[in-house]
Parts: structure tokens; sequence; C-alpha cells
């Protein structure tokens, strides 16, 4: 029979890090545990090194967080659609945040012409970016400058295709306030940037 490895190590670092909460306010959890009340959805990729409440210092509550592989937002995703109507209709969130990186992974493979297996049918949507801003992209001749900005770019069209959802289209048109905003993260500073202007 399998035998899982015991994971000791993240056991021991929950207790400390609970422990540490409770100390600095005793009723934290408690209260949380009542009802959450997110101003922000933050939508970004799965990358390791991208953890949303860690590169914003927000505590547990103040972030609703979907991530995929290179933070893309498909119009026949039910998992993100879910997350999106949960977060806009029931929890009311200010903002949504997209928010790629630099050197992602799920952007650097839709560049090139080699198979990978599955991904390639959900990294397709990224050679579609590809395929919009081909112009652009043609232009830089130096091939890391064309994947920086393939990520820039990738951010941008998901921002508009969470602006083309049937639910933040709803929203608007309700009068409720939200903001959709497009962030790129460099995994080389820990910085964020704003690519909404
Ligand atoms: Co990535």
């Amino acid at each position: 029979m399998h035998t899982p490895k015991k994971l000791t190590k993240l056991f021991d670092n929950n207790k400390i890090w609970a422990d540490s909460i409770r100390e600095s306010d005793p009723q934290f959890f408690y209260k949380l545990s009542k009802h959450q009340n997110p101003d922000y959805l933050w939508i970004g990729c799965a990358d390791s090194r991208v953890p949303a409440n860690q590169i914003i210092d927000l505590p547990p509550g103040d972030v609703f967080v979907h991530r995929n592989i290179a933070n893309v937002i498909v119009h026949t995703d039910l998992n993100a659609l879910s997350v999106i109507q949960y977060a806009v209709e029931v929890l009311k969130v200010k903002h949504i945040i997209v928010c790629g990186h630099y050197g992602c992974g799920g952007v650097r493979a839709a560049m090139d012409d080699t198979q990978h297996g599955l991904i390639d049918n959900w990294l397709r949507h990224i050679k579609d970016v590809y395929r919009f801003h081909e112009e652009e992209l043609e232009r830089i001749d130096d091939k890391e400058e064309r994947f920086h900005r393939l990520c820039e770019l990738n951010v941008v069209e998901q921002v508009r295709n969470i602006l083309n959802t049937t639910i933040v289209q709803n929203a608007i048109d309700n009068d409720q306030e939200l903001n959709v905003h497009g962030l790129i993260y460099d995994l080389k500073d820990g910085l964020l940037k704003d690519l909404s202007h």
C-alpha cells in the first residue's frame, strides 16, 4: 500500500503561523470564520513564485483568488466564470486584478512550436493573443523582449475578456462599483507594474 510521507514541516509551519496571528489578534480567526468581505478578486498565474496574498502583503480574508496557468480567462471556463460571478455578485468585490508576470512559463511555451501535451490546448489562447498583436510583436527583434511584451499583452487581453463577460457587463449596467486592473509582476525585483494606463 502507498504510504504518503508526512508533511511534518508544513504542519509545524502552520502551528507557528496560527499561533503568531492569535498572539497579535486573539479574535482574528473567530472573526474571519463568520464571514469574508474581500475588496479584491485576484486572477493570477499558478506559478509558485507569484503568491497573491504575499506579494501584496494582505492577510487572509482580504483577497479572493483564482489562479491558473498564465492567468487566462476563457469564456467557456466554468471554473473561472464561477469565481468571477461569486466575487462580483455575492462578495461584491470592488476591484478585479489580473496579474501576469514576466518570465511566465506558460507564455514562453506558447511562443515556441514544440508540443507540450494537453497544455497546448490551454496555451492556444495565448497563441491567439500573439496572433492579435503579431504586427507589434514581430517588430521586436530581441526574443526576450518580445517574450516580455507578450506577457504584458496577455494581461491586457485577459482584462478585455473579463470586461466582456456578461457578469461584469451586468455589474456595470447596474452601476455597481467595479474596477478591472491589469498588473504585471517582475520576478527579478518583486515589484508590480500597472498596465491599465
Ligand atoms: Co506564469
